[in-house]
């Protein structure tokens, strides 16, 4: 069907019921679509009733609404959140009806699972794991968290996790904890002759889960290189041993998400929500190759339900029905429906509440948490700051005093940063700028870098210039 008679088909029948057309594109497959030109196109003028639906090949699908049929969701309910033989939990419904699944546990493989969770602020992402975690402490699945906003982003699960930390220092004794317990069951079930995870034989799944995680692994963060290193290698080794992990980021780009290689490849291969973005999401979500090219994602709406006009020079303008209200609309990436919009359930209410949501605190039951919790792993000051060894604090992980644990020694100036990389040895100027943009500490600019370089020369601290180009240290 042509645009111009699918425009004529539709008006003629104006939108009392959903209707529904099928489009079959030039060979090639369709390469764009303008959803506000398919809106004009058919006389729409609310954008959130016409969804759009890339099929395989060829083939797209257009559905036109009376309302969005996303528009009003139901609770979420203990039922959706148990999980069913596939290992998968409801979360939500795509906007045909078809139940909305995200997998915790794969029973197949015994694998567990590895999940990201981004959208713009506001967007839903601390509902979605809230949702997670009370199907994970119903299952008896083992949570240990960070809610990188000192607590405010998921306030229901005080008291619902193993482990529930607030700072980012604690946030990488909780990380360092996990790995040294990844690795202690890798060893264990490497001589009992194991080859995967068997779920509560004898160890429980366990998860280790981030909100705002952006904050650990942005540019600037201090911990930056070691949270992306720590995260990766869950992925890697706690992933077969049963320690999973969920991260909920506001990240425009994967380089703010530790700006590792092998991080992005764990992400792609891990489940992908993406909630409402930002504009300059999109782009880089595509050219970070989470999204393929060529995919087309109708986009998310602020607000459901605002028809587009133009307004009189002077005419008094209404705002009452100007708020967010398309909070939890997302698409699932990883899923067999990327491109086709979905959302979550209501989790606990819409309107903010003093203090916790009654709703989402039924959900998770009064019942203590399943696990123990870990003991934080922080290194100790003569170690340096991939010292192993482990100063727990005493109350096991709920929380501690800031000032408890000694922080690792963090180089500080440009001059010592440059020298540090080079300790192990001579590096060109590329690899130089490369160790610095990793080791954690503020972006360093070419400039500077060569300025400190000279005046390390200067004070006989690295070597002076040579043919080779590379920069050395004096020992
Ligand atoms: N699934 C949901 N059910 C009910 N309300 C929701 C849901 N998702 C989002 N909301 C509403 O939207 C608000 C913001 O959601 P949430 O805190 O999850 O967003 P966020 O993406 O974590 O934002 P931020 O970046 O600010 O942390 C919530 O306070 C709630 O009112
Ligand atoms: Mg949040």
């Amino acid at each position: 069907m042509t645009p111009a008679r699918l425009a004529q088909q539709h008006v003629a029948g104006k939108q009392e019921v959903m209707r529904e057309y099928m489009l079959r594109t030039r060979p090639g497959g369709v390469k764009g679509a303008d959803h506000d030109a398919l809106c004009d196109l058919l006389e729409v003028d609310d954008p959130s009733r016409v969804i759009f639906e890339q099929g395989r090949g060829r083939q797209a699908v257009v559905r036109v609404f009376p309302v969005n049929p996303l528009a009003k969701m139901r609770a979420i309910t203990l039922e959706d959140l148990e999980m069913d033989e596939d290992g998968c939990i409801r979360i939500g419904s795509y906007y045909d009806g078809e139940p909305l699944r995200m997998r915790v546990h794969d029973p197949e493989t015994g694998n567990a699972q590895r999940i990201i969770i981004f959208g713009t602020t506001g967007a839903g992402k601390s509902r979605a794991l809230q949702a997670f975690l009370v199907a994970c402490k119903r299952a008896g699945i083992v949570v240990h968290l960070a809610d990188l906003k000192g607590g405010q982003s998921v306030p229901e699960a005080t008291g619902n996790c193993a482990t529930h930390v607030r700072s980012l220092k604690d946030a990488m004794g909780m990380l360092r904890a996990a790995v040294a317990k990844a690795e202690a069951r890798f060893q264990r079930y490497a001589e009992m002759g194991r080859s995967g995870f068997l779920i509560n034989n004898p160890d429980p799944l366990e998860y280790i889960v981030i909100d705002e995680a952006n904050r650990l692994l942005e540019k600037g963060s201090p911990f930056r290189a070691e949270a992306a290193r720590l995260i990766k290698e869950i992925g890697r080794t706690g992933r077969s041993v049963g320690i999973g992990i969920v991260l909920a980021a506001q990240a425009g780009h994967l380089d703010e998400l530790g700006g590792s290689d092998t991080l992005r490849a764990m992400l792609k291969e891990g489940e992908v929500i993406l909630l409402r973005w930002s504009s300059q999401m999109m782009a880089a979500l595509v050219g970070d190759g989470l999204l393929p090219a060529g995919e087309n994602l109708q986009p998310i709406p602020k607000i459901l339900g605002r028809a587009r006009t133009i307004q009189r020079w002077g005419t008094p303008v209404d705002r009452s029905k100007e708020k967010p209200n398309s909070q939890g609309m997302c698409y699932h990436l990883t899923s067999a429906r990327p491109t086709s919009m979905a959302r979550y359930f209501l989790v606990g209410s819409l309107s903010p509440h003093e203090g916790y949501d009654p709703e989402i605190r039924r959900l998770y039951g009064s019942a203590p948490p399943p696990g123990e919790p870990l003991k934080l792993i922080f290194p100790s000051v003569d170690e340096g700051p991939d010292g192993k060894s482990a100063t727990a604090p005493g109350d096991g992980g709920h929380g501690t005093d800031e000032d408890d644990a000694p922080l690792p020694p963090m180089p500080r100036t440009l001059k010592d940063r440059i020298l540090a990389a080079l300790a192990e040895g001579p590096l060109s100027e590329a690899d130089l700028l490369a160790a610095l943009d990793d080791d954690g500490g503020k972006e360093a600019k070419r400039g500077s870098v060569r300025t400190t370089v000279s005046t390390l020369r200067g004070e006989d601290k690295l070597a002076p210039k040579d043919p080779s180009g590379l920069i050395t240290r004096n020992n």
